[in-house]
């Protein structure tokens, strides 16, 4: 006889591919409906790669058919995701199905921090995930990560990310020799970013989360460029003269137009390990007013917590090894506001990068005759 209780005690053995969590456990599991020998099953996942459903299916499956299961019936609901656009825009790493960029007006913030904090946040949900490392003057990810003595390997001119924490990873520190520095011109900025999306082995992620260097720059710009950049995360710390950088890094997003995902207001604040007792170290709260202007939320207020730093520096990120602390529960929360923009985002239509593709090369005028014109609206 089958009973609710058994298909769910097998359930419990499927675990989410890639972790060791069961579908039950995740509480990927919707739906079970019995009759006679027939089971239905609902599940819904957050991770959108056809190898993960077709594993889950079989497994499943496999082990209906041990406690008697004849006739097994399977939904599988996945996020949404963006359409194939028929758009001229770009996409130089296509197998990446949403790109998050996460920039601050200046460095120092934590915004190296609350990129790795939030892109194992998303892995932990179960999301297929990678982080990329795109602050070339400044690339601390390995570190952060704990791959700093890590090698990449090199497979056919292409290389391989790091798996780390459940999160492929990817940073001009771990392809430059240690304490090397290089004098970054601008055609070498755009170079460096254009390989890190095309020349990595990234598998078919659900999301890319990408560090960005402090500011406004070439980077961005060539990121914005090269692939559709689903929308944007914006690091600050409280104090007003960091909010004065801040409104330009999302002024920036605007003209790229990035979709606004939130902002990050980290070092909000500092909780004393001692009594536990919250105070303002650069004020608190004062994002808000920047957040309604930029017709945006804020994902999370991230106190000033050692175990944050120390979980940099260790390379052990805090809302991985320290998950019952304050920070990792708004990490968690904040990853979780990502997404559920993310997934807004693409049920509205989707980004397209094909307004802010230069026109013509450089030096080049767009009512040239020669080849290439790419038209727009010149009068001769
Ligand atoms: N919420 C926090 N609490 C404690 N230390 C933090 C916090 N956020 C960042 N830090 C520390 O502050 C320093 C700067 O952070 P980092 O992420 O490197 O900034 P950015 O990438 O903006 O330059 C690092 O040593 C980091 O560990
Ligand atoms: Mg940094």
């Amino acid at each position: 006889m089958l009973t609710r209780e058994s298909v769910e005690e097998k359930l419990k053995e499927v675990a989410y591919p890639g972790f060791t969590k069961s579908i039950v456990d995740f509480g990927f599991v919707k739906d079970i409906d019995i009759s006679d020998e027939a089971v239905y099953v609902e599940v819904d996942i957050s991770s959108s790669a056809p190898e993960v459903e077709q594993q889950l299916r079989d497994e499943i499956t496999k082990k209906l058919q041990l406690i008697g299961a004849t006739k097994i019936d399977i939904v599988i609901t996945k996020p949404k995701m963006p359409k194939q656009s028929s758009s001229q825009g770009k996409n130089i790493a296509p197998q990446v199905k949403n790109f998050v960029m996460v920039s601050s007006g200046k460095g120092g913030v934590g915004k190296s921090t609350t990129t790795v904090n939030l892109a194992i946040a998303l892995a932990m949900d179960g999301k297929k995930v990678g982080l990329l490392d795109a602050d070339i003057y400044g690339p601390n990810i390995p570190r952060m990560m704990g791959i700093e003595n890590e090698q990449p390997e090199v497979v056919a001119n292409k290389v391989k990310p790091i798996l780390s924490h459940g999160v492929e990873v990817m940073s001009m520190g771990s392809l430059m020799e240690e304490g090397q520095s290089l004098i970054w011109r601008g055609a070498m900025i755009m170079k460096a970013i254009q390989q890190l999306l095309g020349d990595i082995l990234w598998s078919d992620l659900d999301v890319l989360v990408i560090d960005m260097p402090p500011g406004t720059g070439d980077a961005q710009l060539t990121l914005a460029q090269s692939v559709p950049v689903t929308a944007g995360v914006c690091v600050t710390t409280p104090q007003k003269v960091a909010l004065d950088d801040t409104a330009r890094s999302l002024d920036m997003f605007e003209k790229l137009h990035i979709p606004i995902a939130g902002i990050v207001e980290n070092m909000s604040g500092f909780i004393c390990p001692d009594s536990g007792v919250e105070y303002d170290i650069f004020g608190k709260g004062t994002t808000a007013p920047l957040a309604e202007k930029f017709n945006t939320q804020i994902l999370g207020e991230i106190p000033i917590e050692p175990m944050v730093r120390e979980g940099g520096d260790s390379g052990k990120p805090v809302v991985f090894h320290q998950s019952g602390s304050q920070s990792a529960k708004r990490y968690r929360e904040a990853a979780q506001k990502l997404w559920q923009k993310i997934e807004q985002i693409n049920e509205e239509g989707g980004v397209d990068n094909e307004a802010i593709q230069p026109t013509t090369p450089p030096g080049v005028s767009a009512c040239s005759t020669g080849g290439g014109n790419q038209g727009g609206g010149c009068s001769h």
